[in-house]
């Protein structure tokens, strides 16, 4: 069974990016929005600011109490879509329920849009045209291609259908000719669909959820998932049944957290070289 390093690779892709963002030779900003206390996006959000600082680019939080309203949000975002310094803008979800979280995202000019969530760069990707794509669903697919693990004509079971994940990284695997089934919590004889497939990617946050005698000899299984057992951080993997089954096996952490911090900074230097064109 071969690890894919998602560390290794994703240090290589930002070694690269500090060059890159080094020869645009201006300033690059990358704003931060979060709302309310979420600990995990606490967690999410150091590890991006952190890296931001590592690349020599301008990290700014803007951490809004969490009885903040959806006028307020709308108008701080307005306010970052009119400043040239900030070349992306990130809304970290979740937001207090009491905003629409869409409604949010879609304020955000799909030119600073790094996480792709607006509708201009959802209905991009789902069309197959160019546009900044969701960094977990694309550092999936890099890693992959890292790899030099094939996936056209492969049967993926994706366990996943949100809209951060399940439903952008199904567009992205159609377009690399792979057959997807999309699987999610209602899905009946979920076994029956993991048998079956040469690639298992699992976005549950259960842990333990994927066990080796669901998968079929030789699977690659990717685990996306994130959940916290005694202070630990794990995946939905089952290390211990799935490991002598499985070809390729991500880790948590490790994995693909790593790759998506990776491909955020890929889409913040995409997007400050899309902005100078103008
Ligand atoms: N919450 C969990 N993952 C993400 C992500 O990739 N981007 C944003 N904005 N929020 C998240």
């Amino acid at each position: 069974m071969v690890i894919l390093d998602g560390k290794k690779v994703s240090n290589e892709i930002l070694e690269n990016l500090k060059k890159d963002f080094a020869s645009l030779n201006k300033k690059v900003s990358l704003a931060v929005i979060w709302v309310g206390n979420d600990e995990a996006s606490s967690i999410y959000i150091k590890s991006k600011l952190k890296k931001c600082e590592e690349l020599g680019i301008e990290g700014k939080l803007y951490h809004l109490d969490e009885n903040t309203k959806e006028e307020e949000v709308l108008a701080l975002i307005d306010k970052l879509n009119h400043d040239d310094y900030i070349k992306g803008i990130l809304l970290q979800s979740p937001l207090p329920k009491e905003i629409d979280e869409i409604k949010c995202f879609n304020f955000i000019n799909p030119q600073k849009d790094v996480d792709g969530f607006s509708n201009v760069s959802v209905g991009n990707l789902a069309l197959g045209r160019p546009t900044l794509i969701s960094c977990t669903p694309k550092g999936i697919i890099r890693l992959l291609k890292y790899y030099n693990i094939p996936l056209e004509g492969k049967s993926v079971c994706l366990i996943n259908r949100s809209n951060i994940v399940g439903k952008p990284l199904f567009n992205l695997l159609i377009s690399e000719n792979a057959t997807v089934t999309m699987c999610h919590s209602k899905t009946q004889n979920l076994e029956f669909f993991t048998r079956n497939a040469d690639i298992v990617i699992s976005a549950v946050g259960k842990p333990n959820f994927i066990k080796g005698d669901m998968l079929k000899e030789g699977s690659i299984v990717i685990d996306v998932g994130i959940s916290r057992v005694n202070g630990k951080v794990v995946g939905d993997v089952d290390y211990e049944s799935v490991s002598p089954k499985a070809l390729y096996l991500t880790p948590v952490p490790g994995g693909v957290g790593p790759m998506t911090v990776a491909m955020l900074l890929e889409n913040l230097y995409e997007a400050s070289k899309n902005q100078d064109k103008f």
